[in-house]
């Protein structure tokens, strides 16, 4: 048990030992990371055993010239052994339930093998599907990701960051990493303060509220200033104004790549650069104290921060118990998931389902002896863990064993058809012929978790290969069919999506996805989710999310495509209110699917939206009165099932222009069958002001609108703020 405090700590560590403290690295070679825990570094990668990280928590306690026990981190991102949805699945459930029960289970496997610190929640907005990281962030709205990266956090960390079963949690990438121009990884940011506050700074205010061990600065340069090196953003806006006194750690080789970024000489000025802005912790790069001799020299950072910043480290160290004991205990380390996690997970992939069309009520399958043919290269693949798992996650089944176990009476074909990025005439033509001796068509579709992820972006979001043509092919048929899409992220799917009866999105699911699937198709589970990032027509489309401005000139949304005619600009615009408008000639307007857009086996109806009061005055909702809004939802259906109730504020008047709505409440709800549900939601001035372009918080007198829908029905209702 070592008890000194990190004062006393800190009081007797040399220059070269506190920027030794100041780093995480990663060795494949245990013997490469035991000279380093040795040498007093301050964190390393995860050795995969409880037994390898015991030895490294051994040499830096016994043989370092310090002894102080190592951060020892992971990416456990969306699951360790059990693998849950991916976190842009998780979104999909509009439920924060589904993303504390995969930190829950994750750190308990995580935690078990000496993993001491994941890098996770990932909390970016991001709203261009072109980008790969897509997957691993909570979609386009920041209202929902910082709730779901708040009830993250929460669930990595549990009450006592000592606890054999919790890990501390970074919330990444700080900030505005999803706003990379052309949805290209890495590359330039440029945003409004106003923009920066609204969308892409809230959901790390809120994880820090949340009480997030740390937090990790992204690659990107912001207006000309990489993050890495950002002292506004690092050190007055997220340590002082939010009052975050964990531990800001770089992302991998961030702070030696502000040579490239233009903006730092060399290395050795970027480590300077980086821990002068706010950084604490330099992941990657060349070591900052190697043999004892400093990369950077006493004196180069003002020493109060550097101070600051090995405090910030080994207070964490002593939160998570380090101290009193660093070891795993090898007896009870977790290397596989249990019947218990895999029903957790499995229960949390049904809840991320979303039925996006099912004309003529083709799904649920009944159950029978019908022939069923199900093809697609997602009929047989096992790739359903999605983006940034660990190699060692457990495997998942197929699509096809799923369905097999989950229909048995069905008489089952299956031909896996088009592989996803190779030629499949053949497969093609078999899968026609089989179709045609078929009474229904499962095509299981998508986008392998090869090309989804960091550094995955796509310029063409369309089903990878010849997967459109395989689904075309089976559309000619005239054999009623089902598209099964999994996907790490939005896709295009105007190419056929109007010819498919119905379609279920099934994301990457995780361990149990197959099964998951399975279930929803049976009709075993009613689909609840929703879509949590836009599903453009085109990537030209892009961007295109939920809480646009309105413009000066709207296009109304569904206009007709007789105005987009090739030969317009010899006849002239047959509307001329409609020609000059925001749209594009050359597609139908809006989005394919709309956030929030999901249906489902049963029908709900809104009934009974309320405000506690239509009036109110400025003064009383900033000394924190709130507005409670209020709604029931019915089950006009056969079938139990949940409903998902948003309420989105709207400000037609304001200082500056406003989105057309923004989302301010989501409940996700289960109603019986016949049976009626009450929500509400309370808003106070937080919900309703915004953001001026000067970095000010406002809330105006005028009339508001706050819509409350569940996707189908929708009522408004009128709140005058006064002054
Ligand atoms: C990666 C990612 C970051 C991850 C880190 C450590 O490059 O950007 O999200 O946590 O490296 O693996």
């Amino acid at each position: 048990m070592d008890t000194r405090t990190p004062e006393e700590l800190l009081a007797g560590m040399t220059w070269s030992q506190k920027l030794a403290q100041l780093q995480i690295l990663w060795r494949r070679d245990q013997d490469d990371a035991l000279a380093l825990a040795r040498g007093g570094i301050g964190a390393l990668f995860w050795p995969q055993s409880a037994e390898r990280t015991n030895a490294l928590q051994r040499a830096a306690i016994e043989e370092s010239a310090h002894g102080i026990p190592l951060l020892i981190g992971l990416d456990v991102l969306h699951g360790q052994f059990t693998i849950f949805p991916t976190p842009l699945a998780q979104a999909a459930s509009f439920d924060r339930s589904v993303p504390a029960a995969d930190a829950r289970i994750s750190a308990a496997e995580a935690r078990s093998g000496g993993v001491n610190w994941t890098f996770a929640p990932m909390v970016d907005v991001a709203r261009d599907p072109r980008w790969g990281r897509v997957v691993e962030g909570f979609g386009e709205d920041s209202f929902l990701a910082a709730a779901l990266g708040a009830a993250k956090v929460a669930a990595y960390q549990g009450d006592d960051l000592t606890a054999a079963d919790v890990l501390a949690a970074c919330v990444k990438h700080f900030v505005a990493y999803g706003a990379a121009e052309a949805g290209r990884d890495y590359n330039t940011t440029d945003v409004s303060r106003r923009r920066l506050r609204e969308t892409y700074l809230e959901p790390f205010r809120s994880a820090v509220a949340a009480g997030a061990a740390s937090v990790m600065a992204a690659f990107n340069s912001l207006n000309g200033t990489p993050m890495h090196a950002h002292r506004r953003l690092l050190t007055d806006v997220l340590k002082a104004e939010y009052g975050f006194e964990g531990v800001v750690v770089g992302d991998a080789d961030g702070v030696a790549q502000l040579v490239r970024h233009g903006v730092a000489r060399d290395e050795a000025d970027a480590v300077r650069q980086s821990l002068a802005a706010g950084l604490d912790i330099v992941m990657g790069g060349p070591e900052l104290a190697g043999d004892d001799v400093p990369l950077i020299e006493r004196g180069a950072v003002d020493a109060a921060r550097i101070d600051d910043a090995v405090l910030r480290v080994l207070r964490l160290k002593k939160a998570l118990g380090l101290f009193q004991n660093p070891f795993a205990d090898a007896a009870a380390e977790r290397t596989a998931p249990t019947p218990q996690t895999l029903r957790t997970a499995q229960d949390a992939a049904e809840r991320c389902v979303v039925l996006l069309k099912n004309q003529g009520a083709v799904l649920p399958l009944p159950a029978g002896t019908q022939r069923i043919l199900l093809t697609g290269p997602y009929a047989t693949s096992t790739d359903h863990l999605g983006a940034w798992v660990q190699h060692f996650g457990a495997q998942a089944g197929t699509l096809a064993d799923a369905l097999r176990a989950e229909l048995p009476e069905a008489t089952w074909t299956v031909a896996s058809g088009a592989e996803f990025l190779g030629p499949s005439d053949a497969d093609i033509r078999e899968a026609v012929l089989l179709a045609a001796k078929s009474d229904l068509v499962l095509i299981a579709v998508g986008e392998p978790s090869s090309i989804s992820g960091e550094a995955g972006s796509r310029a063409d979001i369309r089903l990878p290969g010849d997967q459109e043509h395989l689904i075309q092919a089976i559309a000619d048929t005239g054999v009623p069919f089902v598209v099964i899409l999994i996907t790490g992220r939005p896709l295009v799917v105007e190419a056929w999506i109007d010819r498919a009866p119905a379609a279920l999105l099934a994301w990457h699911l995780g361990t149990r996805g197959p099964e998951a699937i399975a279930r929803v198709v049976a009709g075993a589970v009613n689909p609840g989710g929703r879509v949590p990032m836009t599903f453009p027509r085109a990537a030209g489309q892009i961007p295109i999310h939920h809480d646009a401005e309105n413009t000066g000139r709207p296009a109304r949304t569904g206009g007709s495509m007789a105005v987009h005619r090739w030969d317009v600009g010899l006849q002239g615009p047959n509307n001329l209110d409609d020609y000059y408008t925001s749209k594009f000639l050359d597609l139908e307007r809006g989005p394919r699917f709309a956030f929030g857009h999901g249906l489902s086996f049963t029908t709900f109806c809104l009934e009974a939206a309320s405000l506690s009061t239509s009036e109110i005055p400025c003064t009383e909702l900033r000394a924190g009165a709130r507005v409670v809004v209020s709604a029931s939802v019915r089950n006009v259906g056969e079938r139990d099932g949940d409903d998902v109730v948003l309420v989105y504020l709207s400000d037609p008047v304001a200082s500056l222009a406003q989105p057309v709505q923004r989302l301010r409440g989501f409940r996700r709800v289960a109603v019986a069958a016949g049976e009626a549900a009450s929500v509400s939601f309370e808003l106070g001035v937080d919900d309703l002001g915004f953001w001026d372009d000067e970095d000010r918080f406002v809330l105006e007198p005028g009339e508001l609108v706050l819509t409350v829908t569940d996707g189908t029905d929708a009522e408004r209702l009128a709140l005058n703020v006064t002054p």
